[in-house]
């Protein structure tokens, strides 16, 4: 008889468990891949909230490949997740696989990157940095920095430019932002402008390239992240100039590593976009599964960090 008991009991709180987690929000998310530190700190940002939050969290890696995105999305739509949200690779080719979210009425979710649909209502919000805020702030930065303005006020200003991901929101925008300021600046002259796909070898690789076309005659390098900075400054030394100072660096994101290579006065300035995007996805994946609407845009702020204020700020840096 006690046995019987327990056994009932036992089945009574099983199923009181299971209960609980059926009413957890299940999330997939479709994840670009590693390919930088800024990205390793956005992946931390979603798994962390998510536990915080307790969402289910169904992660996918895409490893930079757009068909795989589209594989983990329609798999998630098998999967009848309550909320899709992704960080797409590239803008493009998107329409056939959100139509069928949006046929299995998925809400799906933009998380860091944008896409280029002609419907928006295949998706509900995007969240994220404004990318071509981002170029024109390492452009404005730029113009304004001291031994820059010298040189500008003598003759042309060698730029080249390290691009991120081709057809990337981040990669069109931050060239898009960073040429409406040159606009007004005629002289200064990109003469170089190729991917460097996010990544630090291909930053050093690309650079290599770049110093031996121009050599000598590079005064600055736009990178559109750190990573690529980073690499970059690798092959500045490899050819026997000094990053910082024979060449002058501008990148984005503000990661620790940039941190670092500032404070060791071989990167000038780092424009701030912000992976930790966790807790805000997490909260309007709730906000959406209580029925309230989601605002179409998100932005996050963020700011501007030249060499002189790294040794400050490294201590606070999260990422
Ligand atoms: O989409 C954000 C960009 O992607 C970051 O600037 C870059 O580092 C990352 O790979």
């Amino acid at each position: 008889m006690k046995k019987l008991m327990l056994t009932i009991a036992a089945a009574v709180l099983l199923t009181g468990i299971a209960h609980a987690d059926d009413k957890k929000i299940t999330l997939g998310f479709s994840q670009i891949g590693a390919e930088s530190e800024w990205r390793t700190a956005n992946t931390q940002s979603i798994k962390d909230a998510a536990a915080k939050a307790g969402i289910n969290l169904k992660f996918s890696d895409a490893q930079q490949k757009q068909e795989n995105q589209i594989k983990a999305i329609r798999s998630f739509i098998a999967q009848k997740v309550d909320v899709i949200a992704f960080s797409p690779v590239v803008e493009t080719g998107w329409e056939p696989v959100l139509r069928e979210a949006k046929a299995a009425k998925i809400p799906v979710i933009l998380s860091d990157r944008a896409v280029d649909v002609k419907d928006d209502s295949l998706w509900v919000s995007f969240m994220g940095s404004d990318f071509v805020e981002e170029g024109r702030r390492a452009a404005k930065w730029l113009v304004g920095y001291a031994p820059i303005k010298a040189l500008a006020a003598k003759g042309d200003v060698v730029i080249v430019e390290l691009q991120g991901t081709v057809g990337s929101a981040p990669a069109i925008d931050r060239k898009k932002g960073f040429e409406e300021v040159m606009k007004a600046h005629p002289n200064y002259k990109i003469v170089r402008s190729q991917t460097g796909d996010f990544t630090r070898a291909k930053g050093k690789e690309v650079m290599e390239a770049f110093l031996k076309a121009e050599g000598k005659k590079i005064n600055v390098l736009y990178a559109h992240n750190d990573d690529m900075a980073i690499g970059a400054i690798q092959a500045i030394e490899e050819a026997g100039l000094k990053p910082g100072k024979d060449i002058v660096i501008v990148s984005i994101d503000a990661v620790k590593g940039a941190f670092e290579a500032m404070m060791a006065g071989k990167l000038n300035c780092s424009v701030e976009c912000s992976p930790l995007l966790g807790p805000q996805l997490m909260q309007a994946v709730k906000d959406l599964k209580a029925g309230k609407v989601l605002p179409k845009r998100i932005v996050t702020e963020e700011g501007v960090f030249p060499m002189e204020t790294a040794a400050k700020e490294f201590p606070n840096r999260k990422y």
